[in-house]
């Protein structure tokens, strides 16, 4: 694993999830490039204007050339998928299609208290699409609910929190070497 992209699905400065895809990056990213996919200045996606690429999306595949993995980490919001988060899935679904066959992990913050277990559901879903055919790994569940107590200053503190991340983290590094396979001729 070499080049892995973090999608957070909250644009929030303050956000949680970004919060906890920095865990991801300081813990397990040190040896790899490892970063940030922008999506906020993404045009609505609408059929009219998708060929060409407009600037944004364009900008937006080229830095996801040649990823070996995808992580992650969304809130709900209403049960769902965050709005802008969803606009920039759907174009990633047309065309070059940058995640498919790519491994990827779901985490999840919430303030509530089931921790985005119904929006990663949803999350799930899409993902399986024919557009998307992302590789999300099965079970292992990041769903970080009460988020308020368990983060303190942007870091996530919560010490089960840090030992399951950190256990579902080498699960995925095995998930990253054998999922590939399964798109293989
Ligand atoms: C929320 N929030 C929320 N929480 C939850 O557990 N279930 C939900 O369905 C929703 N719905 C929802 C809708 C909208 C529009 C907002 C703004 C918020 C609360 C949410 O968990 C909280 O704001 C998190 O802090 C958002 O994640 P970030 O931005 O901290 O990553």
């Amino acid at each position: 694993m070499q080049k892995v992209a973090l999608l957070c699905g909250s644009l929030r400065k303050d956000s949680y999830n970004k919060a906890l895809l920095e865990f991801v990056k300081a813990n397990f990213g040190k040896e790899i490039d490892m970063f940030f996919v922008d999506y906020s200045q993404l045009p609505y996606f609408n059929e009219d204007i998708e060929t060409p690429y407009p600037t944004e999306v364009r900008a937006m595949l080229d830095t996801l050339q040649d990823i070996d993995a995808v992580v992650m980490s969304m809130p709900e919001y209403n049960h769902s998928i965050p709005g802008a988060f969803k606009n920039a899935l759907d174009w990633l679904s047309r065309r070059e299609k940058p995640l498919a066959g790519k491994p990827v992990l779901l985490m999840g913050a919430s303030t509530g208290p089931v921790g985005t277990s119904r929006g990663q559901n949803h999350l799930r879903l899409s993902l399986n699409a024919p557009g998307m055919q992302c590789l999300v790994m099965p079970g292992n569940e990041i769903l970080v609910g009460a988020a308020k107590s368990k983060f303190e200053n942007g870091q996530l503190t919560d010490e089960s929190t840090i030992e399951f991340i950190g256990n579902v983290w080498k699960k995925f590094e095995k998930w990253v070497k054998i999922a590939p396979k399964w798109m293989e001729e």
